[in-house]
């Protein structure tokens, strides 16, 4: 008989959106004429760019023609592409990012996830509590961890606490470890790191021979200039660091997919006889083999991300989902709630009232408000007694929800 993957035996429930989803819908089911308002997951709502319309619309012309037509493209993405964003995200920014070193994909999700498959099993991984569910799940999948216990850690993962008294920023870790996640800013508290505490993450890494997986999804949403945007404005980050980015958040494409990736070249890992080996050879090498690029189409439409128009109008759409934010964050406060987060990233972690724990804030705002939460402990033991709300939705629907909680 065919064998499945024990691992996946371990994982401790069904993954954390879909969970919350199934709760939502009995509770819809149950009270039909309640009118829910989502601000769980960090789905976007706001329509796409123009600029990115009108630029898919001429590639899908395009490929109604013989001279335009494209079939397979290459695995890493388009030339085009991974130059436009290695000019306009790294190199303006000072980074020595070249458009070699860019990997185009479809989603930080599964990039974050599938770079496990170049990286050893034998690792020692550190991870912050609470965290991006997507870290532990795809470790405990590939078989690198041990059972979780009560609380739901799982054996072999070192945990990181963030919590308000470090400001939810990862300490560094007392015993050795060979790969890190970090997520700035935060998902799910909404924290950002200053240059000198990314500073000590780098220094930490190329001191113990550690690689830094940097997911940089909504750096889009910093809005203080002196914060840093990327891991590679870091000195020596180079050598210690990958990093993920996306167009989901800042340009709307959730449901439209492009991501990216960057692997610097010269960035090594060891194998088992001990030589230094090239990541961004086995990535490429993955990429290659499991991969088939993100359609011409999609490609176009992140491209005009980077025109003059489509600067203007990521702008906007980031300034939106900001003032979302801002109104949560201000509606809250003056409810008497204490609220981190939402100043420099589009998620609001709010400490649960009354002695309330996650899933009970959960119910009382679902069950009385009509307002889906995520609870803070689906995101790790340390997340109990939070909430995490999204900044991701029409700005009626903010200050419905926020009317509804105040009036709690
Ligand atoms: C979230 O709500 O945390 C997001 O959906 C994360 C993601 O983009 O996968």
């Amino acid at each position: 008989m065919v064998q499945v993957n024990d691992s996946y035996l371990k994982l401790k429930a069904g993954y954390l959106f879909p969970e919350i989803a199934r709760r939502v819908k009995a509770f819809s089911e149950a009270h039909p004429e309640a009118p829910v308002i989502r601000l769980g997951i960090g789905d976007v709502t706001e329509p796409l760019p123009a600029a990115c319309r009108e630029a898919m619309k001429q590639a899908i012309e395009a490929m109604g023609t013989r001279e335009g037509f494209h079939g397979y493209g290459p695995e890493q993405g388009y030339a085009w592409l991974r130059e436009a964003i290695a000019r306009h995200d790294f190199q303006s920014r000072g980074c020595e990012v070249s458009a070699e070193e860019i990997f185009i994909s479809d989603g930080s999700k599964c990039d974050s996830s599938n770079i496990l498959d170049i990286l050893g099993a034998g690792n020692r991984i550190a991870v912050t509590d609470p965290v991006y569910p997507v870290y532990v799940d795809s470790n405990v999948m590939a078989g690198r961890t041990g059972e979780s216990d009560d609380g739901g850690r799982y054996g072999g993962l070192t945990y990181l606490p963030i919590t308000a008294a470090n400001g939810f920023v990862a300490p560094l870790p007392e015993q050795p470890v060979d790969l890190i996640y970090l997520c700035f800013p935060n998902n799910p508290t909404g924290a950002v790191a200053t240059r000198d505490q990314l500073q000590q993450w780098v220094d930490y890494a190329l001191a113990h021979d550690a690689l830094i997986l940097f997911d940089a999804a909504y750096e889009a949403f910093i809005t203080d200039p002196e914060l840093p945007h990327s891991i590679y404005e870091i000195e020596g980050a180079r050598r210690c660091a990958i990093e993920f980015r996306s167009f989901s958040k800042n340009a709307g494409f959730t449901g439209t997919r492009c991501a990216l990736t960057v692997v610097p070249r010269g960035l090594t890992g060891t194998s088992a006889s001990g030589e230094a080996v090239e990541l961004w050879g086995l990535w490429n090498r993955r990429q290659s083999t499991k991969f088939n690029g993100v359609s011409y189409i999609v490609q176009r439409g992140a491209e005009a991300v980077y025109s003059p128009e489509g600067q203007e109008q990521v702008r906007a759409l980031v300034g939106f989902y900001m003032e979302n934010a801002a109104i949560i964050r201000r509606e809250l406060a003056a409810a008497g709630l204490q609220v981190y987060g939402g100043e420099q990233a589009p998620y609001v972690w709010i400490k649960t009232p009354d002695g309330l724990d996650s899933w009970g804030f959960f119910d009382h705002l679902l069950g009385k408000a009509h307002v889906v939460g995520t609870p803070g402990s689906g995101f790790g033991a340390a997340g109990e007694g939070y909430v995490r709300l999204s900044a991701f939705n029409s700005r009626a629907n903010v200050d419905e929800a926020m009317r509804r909680i105040r009036a709690l």
